[in-house]
């Protein structure tokens, strides 16, 4: 670990840029659509999943140019998740990585279309990875699609809507976090890990640091939806509050949802040594993604 955190997030994160606009500037003709894609995908957004997968196939041996291809895939379906997530039929956001949504920006009919091109060519990304051997991208497309679909991050985006207005249990708040943002980050570690060349032990003991990021990740977006700063996160706070949702800090209080926060990241950093991967950057990752103010 030889350059600092930030610096080192900064250079994945320039990579993914520079990939992300590339790839679909080449699958696109010049017009709307492209327009509407680029426009969600170069507004920002942190690259959390590209840099965790990028670090979990560094932790194994692996290099970023082998992964990249679904890093930059798995960064188009979250954008894409994004996009319907703000629609007026869903979170009815008006601002998204600091700049208008898809929909205030274009029209909803051209914000659901961004969304399914985004979507579609996440697949078609992996499938024609020339640094993946075809075992390895039809195994990526195996679990994305799992990871993104209708026992992934769809149902827990369908369980998040059906449970709004409504008072749930802590187990059943857990249950839709993982499937809602748990998988597609359970998807960065594991296809990290395994393109970097991790065995099935610690592929196993990888989904737990895995689950334990997901639930750290979204109790961290549950408080800063609360109590965090409207320009740095670049999209408005009290949103959950406004929709009814269930959240850690609704159902836990802010202190609670802090506690356990705190537990989280103990378990999962046990996890990772269990994995024998204690001293990489991705230790380092779960901290900052846990103290995160954006
Ligand atoms: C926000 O994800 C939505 C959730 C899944 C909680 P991020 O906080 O990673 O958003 P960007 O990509 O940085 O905009
Ligand atoms: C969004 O969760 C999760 C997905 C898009 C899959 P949220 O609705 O909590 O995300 P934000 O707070 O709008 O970013
Ligand atoms: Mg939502
Ligand atoms: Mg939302
Ligand atoms: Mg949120």
């Amino acid at each position: 670990m030889s350059q600092p955190l930030n610096d080192y997030i900064k250079a994945k994160r320039d990579l993914v840029n520079h990939y992300l606009r590339d790839y679909i500037v080449q699958s696109t003709r010049e017009g709307r659509i492209r327009e509407a894609m680029l426009y969600s995908v170069d507004a920002g957004g942190k690259r959390l999943r590209p840099v965790l997968m990028m670090a979990a196939c560094e932790a194994f041996g692996g290099r970023d140019v082998d992964v990249i291809a679904p890093a930059c895939g798995l960064e188009m379906v979250h954008t894409y998740s994004l996009i319907h997530d703000d629609l007026p039929a869903m979170d009815n956001d008006d601002f998204r990585r600091g700049s208008p949504t898809n929909h205030k920006k274009f029209d909803e009919a051209t914000a659901i279309l961004a969304g399914d091109a985004l979507l579609t060519l996440s697949f078609r990304i992996i499938s024609h990875a020339s640094s993946l051997s075809s075992n390895h991208r039809l195994s990526l497309i195996q679990s994305l699609s799992e990871a993104s679909g209708a026992t992934g991050m769809v149902e827990g985006q369908m369980r998040d809507m059906q449970s709004e207005g409504q008072t749930i249990a802590l187990e059943e708040l857990e249950r839709i976090h993982q499937h809602k943002t748990g998988e597609l980050l359970m998807f960065a570690l594991n296809a990290g890990a395994l393109v970097g060349g991790a065995d099935d032990k610690q592929l196993t003991a990888l989904e737990s640091v895995a689950r334990h990021i997901g639930l750290i990740f979204q109790i961290q977006d549950d408080i800063l939806d609360v109590i965090g700063d409207n320009e740095k996160l670049g999209k408005p706070i009290g949103s959950d509050e406004g929709n009814k949702k269930s959240t850690y800090p609704q159902l836990l209080g802010l202190d609670g949802a802090i506690n356990q926060k705190a537990s989280y990241v103990a378990q999962a950093l046990d996890a990772l040594t269990e994995a024998g991967v204690n001293h990489t950057y991705l230790a380092q990752l779960i901290l900052h993604l846990s103290e995160r103010d954006h």
